[in-house]
């Protein structure tokens, strides 16, 4: 049976919004892996049920899997409440099985999962459409390997679909695979190498698996209950950023920087006791080339620092001589005297940077890092993002959001962008060695017995 979308009320009762329709368009899109994920509440885990629902209708004894992790030892995984989208005149609902049967010998099975040993009640199953709701809860190799079992009636699309909020414990994997470097709800393919039967010879063959990650955002949902959105607005400023703007959190194995740590804080202008700036410079324009990074720091009376705002940029040498040029100029302006410096790297394409400024009359200092790992340069001071770093909370949305999702994703392996981790790094460790609690670093001391409350 073909389902004609103009005819969905005659199965469900639902009305898609334009991201759950994009979500159901597998008869055409041909996508084999789809995420649906971001913020509360977009209605992901309703258009994963229903979805599987429709392809039950499509498709005659097809066997359908949808799985979540759940605490306690109770089974009961999904709410009743998704049921009463679907019209039950194509369905029963066992519940002691937690299964959907449908008139036409289609299923879907809910399986909640307390740990990783029950994935093997599943092996024996072919399922062509498995679901995962809240992939960030699954590890990489069960997802794999429940992929092992998708297959089976011939001539069936099999489908993996899977929901998820942008955080939770294996939510490093899932940013890897689905969303880092790729667009959202743009599909991709991505090129796996099977060893496949050709001609009766063992042979590896390359083949394309389409992806494709769908943004999901509490906007999208009008459905919403209005207490249910007035009680979001009691979430911190953070948890606001990741469950209603759907801000990837990458907290997971080897990252150094955890996004917990992370204030955002207002930038109080006068509680600058010195502004400064650190450049990561790469002036060749090529692809796979780095960013330059101009990032501008404050550093408080209370001796902590602050990334006022950053520029990221790919520029060749001339325009990135005249851009630092302009970014120091106008810092001098709104800081005057506590603009201090700016500096930059003396190495690779900063030594010629360094000698063109020179003749410029600014202010601007080489930086040495020695010889020391990029990996035990953050190691060093990652301590202190918690107890001393802040960001200027008025800084641009996406800004903050890039800065976030590079320091976090950083592991010092060289396998990500880490330009502004760079400037970060180096500025931290300019705290460490010019830190206010020596009284003598102190230039205005009586403005610091006043912001400490000391004075009088
Ligand atoms: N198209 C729709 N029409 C009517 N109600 C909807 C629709 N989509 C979702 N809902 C309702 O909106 C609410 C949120 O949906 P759902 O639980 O699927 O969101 P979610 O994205 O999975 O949320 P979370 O991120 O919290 O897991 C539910 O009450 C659901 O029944
Ligand atoms: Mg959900």
């Amino acid at each position: 049976m073909a389902i004609n979308y103009n005819d969905l009320a005659k199965y469900v009762n639902y009305v898609p919004t334009m991201k759950q329709e994009k979500f159901h368009f597998w008869n055409t899109s041909h996508v084999k892996e789809q995420l649906f994920g971001g913020g509360l509440g977009g209605g992901k885990t309703a258009s994963l049920i229903i979805d599987m629902f429709l392809y039950c209708l499509v498709y005659p004894k097809a066997k359908c899997l949808v799985l979540r992790k759940i605490q306690k030892d109770n089974s009961v995984v999904f709410e009743a409440k998704t049921l009463n989208f679907l019209n039950s005149e194509y369905y029963t609902y066992m519940k002691s099985s937690s299964k959907i049967i449908m008139n036409n010998g289609s299923s879907i099975t809910f399986g909640g999962i307390k740990d990783e040993s029950q994935f093997e009640s599943y092996q024996g199953t072919e399922w062509q459409y498995i679901g995962f709701d809240e992939l960030t809860h699954f590890r990489s190799e069960d997802y794999e390997w429940l992929k092992t079992r998708n297959r089976g009636e011939a001539g069936y699309p099999y489908l993996i679909r899977a929901t998820t909020n942008p955080i939770g414990r294996y939510v490093d994997w899932v940013y890897d695979k689905f969303i880092k470097d790729k667009s959202i709800d743009t599909i991709y393919s991505t090129d796996v190498k099977v060893k496949a039967s050709v001609n009766g010879n063992l042979k590896e063959v390359n083949i394309k698996i389409r992806q494709q990650f769908i943004q999901s955002l509490l906007i999208d949902n009008p459905h919403l209950e209005a207490e249910y959105l007035a009680s979001l607005s009691l979430m911190s400023e953070d948890q606001k950023r990741t469950l209603i703007e759907g801000e990837w959190l990458m907290e997971g194995n080897g990252s150094i920087f955890k996004r917990g740590d992370f204030r955002l804080k207002e930038a109080d202008f006068n509680n600058f006791e010195r502004v400064f700036s650190f450049v990561d410079t790469a002036y060749k324009v090529e692809k796979q080339h780095d960013y330059t990074v101009i990032s501008h720091f404050g550093m408080t009376y209370d001796g902590e620092l602050c990334i006022l705002n950053y520029d990221r940029v790919k520029e060749e040498f001339v325009e990135l001589k005249s851009l630092i040029v302009s970014a120091y100029n106008s810092m001098e302006k709104v800081y005057g005297a506590r603009y201090s410096e700016m500096y930059i790297e003396d190495k690779a394409s900063g030594i010629s940077l360094l000698q063109e400024l020179k003749t410029e009359g600014l202010n601007i200092k080489a930086l040495s890092r020695g010889n020391t790992s990029k990996l035990s340069r953050a190691k060093q001071v990652s301590h202190l993002v918690k107890s001393r770093f802040f960001i200027n909370k008025d800084m641009d949305k996406d800004k903050i959001r890039i800065l976030l999702a590079e320091m976090c994703a950083f592991r010092g392996d060289g396998k990500s962008h880490d330009d502004i981790v760079d400037t970060i790094m180096d500025a931290l460790a300019f705290l460490t060695t010019n830190t206010h609690f020596n009284y003598k670093n102190i230039q205005n001391f009586s403005t610091f017995l006043k912001r400490r409350g000391l004075d009088g």
